[in-house]
């Protein structure tokens, strides 16, 4: 390990090392120039279809548990993935959970709030909560409110911001990631020279940029905005990527150009997916049977097919997808994929 993330307690909420394959199908299709490879954090668990979040999780759940709290109180949008996670994760540990559901979307499916996410949120036991606010990765009124219901209903809260990403251990969890990518590097013999990563909250990217740069390699962690906010999530980026290197000792200083974050495909909003990016989730699924989601990693699959075919890497180098999950919200969408 190059980091000192042994030192933090990990509650196991995942099934262990995520595999890493090569997308040989789409290597060829965008021309064989560079190879591309995919690490399935979307496989990376029993529960409710995993993702990104139940790594940062992990690294939470024994403060939860030390706090003596009875409940988690988190907030997403109407489809988030993390809300989703965060019940799962309480149905796992015996917990209650109370979930703000804001309306970050302007997304208009008609089943948009009864399907996908929100649906296994629902089933998993958690209290759901709507709230019609617009999209914000901050820290939310409503979060805090519901913190203070719950406090007041004579539960004990334990609260979880957006994303679990500006929460003290929050990072830690991409950290052991970087940890991951090395030991699969020595076994498979190859280095990536690049890792493409969605990024809007900001913990997942921070935590690679931190276990990347321990190896010199923070750079070469490509974030790709989904936020359609790109200063603040940059911004939230560095707070937390700096927070989590004084954690685990990285011993260096990072600063605002460690962060190399894409914002051109996060358009037309976030929650929305382009024509590009319906597009490059189309191609994705047809070369390689891998789904992702119009919300995430749609745009991040979009960018880096886009940035392959702009000739940004290098010929020769290694790519590093690292697909996240969040396929569950592709059901709120079924008009946009009516035909396919
Ligand atoms: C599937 C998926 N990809 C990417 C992200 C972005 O990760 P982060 O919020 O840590 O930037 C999220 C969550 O926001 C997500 O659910």
């Amino acid at each position: 390990m190059l980091t000192q993330l042994n030192k933090f307690e990990r509650y196991p909420l995942t099934f262990g090392p995520t595999h890493i394959e090569k997308l040989q199908s789409l290597t060829e299709h965008l021309g064989g120039d560079v190879e591309i490879y995919a690490k399935r954090e979307d496989c990376n668990s029993g529960l409710a279809f995993g993702g990104n979040k139940l790594r940062k999780l992990e690294y939470i759940v024994p403060d939860a548990i030390a706090s003596g709290a009875d409940t988690l109180v988190s907030i997403g949008g109407v489809q988030s993935n993390h809300t989703r996670l965060v019940a799962a994760t309480a149905a796992k540990i015996g917990f209650k959970c109370r979930l703000v559901q804001e309306s970050w979307v302007p997304h208009e499916d008609a089943v948009y709030d009864r399907v996908g996410n929100i649906l296994l949120s629902r089933v998993m036991g958690a209290d759901v909560q709507m709230v019609d606010e617009g999209f914000d990765i901050g820290i939310r009124e409503s979060w805090e409110s519901a913190i203070e219901d719950v406090r007041n209903n004579g539960g004990i809260p334990y609260a979880i911001p957006a994303g679990a990403s500006v929460h003290k251990y929050g990072g830690l969890g991409y950290v052991g990631f970087a940890e991951e990518v090395r030991a699969q590097e020595k076994m498979m013999g190859v280095k990536f020279d690049y890792i493409i990563v969605c990024t809007v909250t900001g913990s997942t990217h921070a935590g690679m940029l931190v276990g990347f740069a321990a190896d010199g390699r923070g750079r070469n962690v490509v974030g790709i905005d989904a936020s359609g906010t790109p200063e603040q999530t940059k911004a939230q980026v560095l707070e937390i990527a700096r927070n989590t290197a004084e954690l685990v000792e990285l011993g260096q200083e990072l600063n605002e150009d460690d962060v190399v974050l894409i914002e051109d495909y996060a358009y037309p909003y976030y929650g929305v997916p382009s024509e590009e990016t319906k597009e490059a989730i189309r191609v994705c699924a047809r070369l390689e049977g891998m789904m992702t989601d119009p919300v995430y990693e749609g745009k991040s699959m979009q960018g880096l097919m886009d940035l392959v075919k702009k000739g940004y890497f290098p010929s020769g180098s290694k790519i590093l997808y690292a697909h996240l999950g969040g396929v569950p919200a592709i059901n709120g969408y079924g008009y946009s994929f009516r035909n396919g």
